[in-house]
């Protein structure tokens, strides 16, 4: 019978087998499959396991640094990548959602492949594909598990003419956790909402700058807070902000303010295919809507989205 320890005891032995002295690169995303591929991973190989975790400049507020400072405490060998200024700059002007997504996967294969590069004589890839990634095949978790398997061609990166190695490949999602669990990992880690692979990119509607990234984040941050404080995170399958490329007239003091809409999202789901809009708290949004109009400027109107999927998507672009 299936259990986390059995599971975990007999992959460290296939995956010591499988590797042997050969050095894995890894690409961490601070979701929970390529986190948990990763203590796995180093259970059987420790430092011949090298993670490569890259800010895009469109993670959370904070996201980069404290998910970076967790992976080194958990012993892991990662190098963190602030590569921002790349990212930003290539999506400079761009307003459409899958142009958006086709730079951001572009410049991440570049990065990656640059960081990979500096790994001497690493013969393989890991990855967090778990399970729904095979059988879907078109995945849409985070950036490790968006590097499929190439055949072995030239002109690819040189990361892409690694071998594949997947420990999670049979295992669905509550399994992971589990898994992960059993290692010993952080539950807050473990429990963490899915985020999109392109980030805020797909949350600010029309071009990105600096500035709005900066303002979502502010948005994001109170949002995400709010729902942990009042316990309702782990009663939500995934929540953040968009912010609509849309001004409108409001109030401050006796001034007329001319400024940026934000609208918040909270859905229930269990596989992100269908999903409904979470009824939360009158006061909850009350609370929530006033602090983020007071602290964020440049932000008079926040809205909330009761829309479900389908036929509306999680994500509004
Ligand atoms: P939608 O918006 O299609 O989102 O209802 C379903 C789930 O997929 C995530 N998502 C993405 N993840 N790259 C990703 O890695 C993407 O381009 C992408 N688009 C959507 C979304 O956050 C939700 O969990």
């Amino acid at each position: 019978n299936w259990t986390p320890f059995n599971f975990v005891e007999m992959t460290v032995n296939e995956l010591k087998e499988q590797v042997g002295e050969d050095k894995v690169v890894l690409g961490l995303s601070g979701g929970v499959d390529s986190s948990v591929a990763a203590v796995l991973l180093n259970k059987a190989i420790g430092e011949n396991l090298h993670c490569i975790f890259v800010n895009n400049g469109l993670l959370r507020k904070y996201e980069f640094e404290s998910v970076l400072h967790q992976y080194e405490g958990m012993g892991l060998n990662v190098k963190g990548v602030d590569a921002s200024a790349r990212f930003l700059d290539a999506l400079k002007g761009v307003d459409d959602p899958e142009e958006k997504r086709k730079i951001i996967g572009r410049v991440f294969i570049e990065v990656f492949d640059d960081e990979a590069h500096k790994i001497m004589d690493a013969k393989w890839l890991g990855q967090g594909t778990i399970y729904p990634d095979v059988i879907e095949s078109i995945s849409v978790n985070g950036p490790s598990a968006t590097i499929k398997s190439h055949h072995n061609v030239g002109g690819l990166p040189d990361f892409m003419k690694l071998k594949i190695v997947e420990p999670l490949r049979m295992l669905f999602k509550d399994e992971v956790r589990r898994v992960g669990a059993s290692l010993g990992m952080n539950p807050e880690l473990l429990g963490r909402h899915p985020f999109p692979g392109p980030g805020l990119a797909i949350r600010i509607l029309g071009d990105i700058t600096p500035e709005k990234v900066a303002i979502l984040q502010e948005v994001d941050y109170i949002f995400i807070t709010n729902l942990r404080n009042w316990g309702l995170y782990d009663k939500v399958w995934q929540a953040g902000a968009m912010l609509l490329p849309v001004n409108s007239v409001g109030v401050m003091g006796d001034e007329r303010t001319y400024e940026k809409c934000v609208a918040l999202r909270a859905v229930e789901s269990t596989d992100g295919m269908t999903a409904d809009w979470v009824n939360l708290p009158y006061e909850f949004l009350q609370k929530t809507s006033n602090e983020i109009i007071n602290k964020v400027k440049g932000v008079n109107r926040v809205v909330y989205d009761i829309s479900s999927k389908p036929p509306a998507t999680i994500e509004w672009e």
